[in-house]
Parts: C-alpha cells; structure tokens; sequence
C-alpha cells in the first residue's frame, strides 16, 4: 500500500516540478550551489522546510487515508522519464574526491531535467539523518545518499524503506546483508580491493619492485583513508597483499589514520620522514589529496620520488595527474567520478522506473583503471 501511494505522490511531485521547470525556476540549483554552506540547522531540528531545498510543495501530496491507491503503473514511468526532484546527500562537500563526483552528478541529473538539491553532512552523522528526513518529508521522488558513517547504514536503509523512496548508496558501500532489507535500493561504486591491488602493481611495475635499497625487502609507510570505509580498510590490505601474493617481503614502518585529508597526508607523511628517514621506500596513500599533501613533505624532506622513494595514492585527481605527468608521483588509480555518477544516475531511474533488485545483487561496479607515466595523458 505504502508503495503505492508513494507512486501516485511521484507522479504528482513531478508534475509540479516540471511546472516549476517550465517557469524558469532554478531556486533549487541555487540552493544546491549554496546550500551546503549556508545549512546551519542544528543537528535536532526536524523542520522540513529548509531553504535550501525546493521541491514541489506537498500540501497536494496524498495523505493516509488510501482512498488514491488505484493507480500504481504509469506514474512511475512518468517520474522516470520527465524529470523529478531528486535529493542527494554526501558526506562532506569538504572532500576532494567527493567534490569532482557532486560536480559530475549535477551535470548529468540537470541535463536529464531532474531537479536536484544537494546537501552537505558536513561529516555529522546526526546531520545527514536529518537532511534525509527532510528529503523524505518534502517527498523527493528518489534519494542518492553517500553515507557519513558506514555503520548508520542500517538506520538509513530503515528510514528510506519506511518512507518507500527509492535510494542509490554511493561511494560508503554497505555490506549486501544491510541492503537486502529494502529492494528499492542500490550501491553504486567500485570495488576497493581492485584500486588497492592496482597500486601494489604500480610498485611492482617499478625497475626494483619498491626495494629501493636491495635488502630484500619493500619497507613502507601507509597513510590511510577514514578506516571507517572499507575504501579504506581493502586499499589498506591488498596494496600490500600484490606485493606478498607477487613474493616480494615488506616490512611496515608505520600506518596511520589521515582521513582522505590532505594537511593529514602532510603531517603523517613528514613524522615519518624526520623518523624513518632512508628506510622509507614506499609511501602508500589510500586517496591522491593525501598523496599530494604527503609529496609536499617529501620534497621538503629533500627525497626526490621513482629515484630514492616511491608514491602512489587513488582517485586521479587533476593534481596528482599532472604529479604523475612530472614523475613527482610513481601513479595513481582512476576512481572514475563520472562513470560512477553516471551508473548512480542510471540504476535511479531504474528505481524510479519500478525496477527492484534482489539480495545479493545490489552492489554494481565501475572498474578502476591504473595511471602510470605511459597512460598519464589519456586521463588529463
Ligand atoms: C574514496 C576516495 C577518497 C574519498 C573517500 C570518501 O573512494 O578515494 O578520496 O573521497 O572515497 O569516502
């Protein structure tokens, strides 16, 4: 039933967003360009009516009492094919990474005519519990949600379900068991263990496989993401398991926490140097904005990197790009933003067009590609 209601209140949300469209309103791309900054809501408030936020008013939406039921098929086609307010929630806007994939969603759900307000969690779980709330009460026709907390997944898949607003997951991937509880949603992403075995390769391709000085073992630093993510925790381990499955022996001088931050990357990076000195031969860094920050101590410790040490990170930021591109960085690993926000985009619409996904089958991937000095210049 709930199901049902939830399709007529789409068809009708949408029809009102595209009169909105039609008179030229672009109060919600506005919104989303500021809205980020501006929400100052404390982490209580319920209020749904948050400026920055514009969807369809919902007096018109269908209340309790079950008397629109009947009509369950052709609402939904028509949300999917013509537009629709869409809610999209990430985990900070503050994130480098996060930032080229927010731009790469709002290019490509504008260009389809949907109307999209993006919000900012500003890394506060309680935060985005609320913004989603008020997704939901303003009754998106669908959510794109890039979790603060990995472990709120549970509540956040409640709440949605509850709501019966379809849903794609990015980035934060939950584990298949979580998602099997509501069949309206999706992950899209990758698959971290590939981006973490593409950066042990990175080294191996190297002319001494990472063993810079020949004592028979890699000896590394590794500069992780939020351990929280399993971006995070699989790039971690199988950056390393590539070089011990390949036979070579490591030995891990430190590992440490830098929150995919770049003045963390620094930080981390520069102790270890003033610490570890010669003995670092590899410093791998879960994301590129840490890699980037990590050069910066290398340089200013004096190392010159693919001579007497190694980087490698992930993402394929334009920085570390062109840092590959100079030899100032060993590689990178494309994490493709735009495909990943196209597949997002996609497996929405096939929500919205009433498609369902079973347990098991509702992780869908996009391949990461390794960036050396040959390949540097397909991606820039
Ligand atoms: C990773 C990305 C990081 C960071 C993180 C946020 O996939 O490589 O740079 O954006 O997601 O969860």
């Amino acid at each position: 039933m709930k199901l049902l209601k939830r399709v007529t209140a789409m068809a009708m949300a949408s029809m009102l967003t595209l009169s909105m469209a039609a008179c030229g309103g672009d109060s919600a791309k506005d919104a989303a360009a500021t809205g980020g900054a501006e929400d100052a809501a404390p982490a209580e408030t319920e209020a749904p009516a948050e400026p920055e936020t514009t969807p369809a008013e919902e007096e018109t939406a269908p209340t309790e009492d079950g008397t629109e039921a009947e009509n369950t098929e052709a609402p939904a086609d028509t949300a999917a094919g013509a537009g629709g307010n869409i809610g999209v929630c990430i985990y900070k806007f503050d994130d480098a990474f996060m930032t080229t994939y927010r731009n790469a969603l709002q290019e490509i759900l504008e260009g389809k005519g949907y109307t999209v307000t993006f919000m900012d969690g500003k890394n506060d779980q309680a935060e985005q519990n609320n913004q989603i709330n008020n997704f939901i009460a303003q009754e998106v026709d669908a959510l794109i949600i890039n979790p603060v907390m990995t472990s709120a997944a549970d509540q956040i898949i409640a709440t949605v379900k509850d709501a019966g607003v379809p849903t794609v997951l990015i980035n934060r991937e939950p584990t298949a068991e979580q998602m099997s509880a509501y069949d309206k949603l999706v992950y899209v992403g990758c698959d971290a263990r590939q981006s973490g075995t593409m950066q042990g390769e990175l080294i191996l391709d190297t002319p001494n496989k990472g063993d810079i000085n020949g004592d028979g073992k890699v000896s590394y630093i590794m500069i992780q993401g939020d351990p929280e993510n399993v971006d995070a925790q699989y790039r971690t381990e199988f950056s390393v398991k590539a070089l011990t499955d390949a036979g070579m022996e490591v030995e891990q001088l430190d590992l440490q926490r830098g929150d995919w931050d770049r003045n963390k990357g620094q930080e981390i990076a520069q102790n270890d140097l003033a610490k570890f000195g010669e003995d670092i031969e590899v410093v791998f860094c879960n994301n590129d904005d840490m890699a980037i920050g990590a050069l910066q101590a290398i340089q200013g410790a004096g190392r010159t990197v693919n001579e007497d040490i190694y980087l490698v990170g992930v993402d394929a930021l334009d920085a570390a790009l062109n840092e590959v591109a100079n030899g100032n960085m060993t590689g990178t690993v494309l994490n493709d933003a735009k495909g990943q926000a196209a597949g997002a985009v996609d497996a929405m619409e096939a929500l919205l067009g009433g498609k369902t996904y079973a347990a098991g089958e509702q992780s869908i991937y996009v391949d990461y590609v390794k960036v050396t000095p040959e390949n540097v210049a397909d991606f820039q």
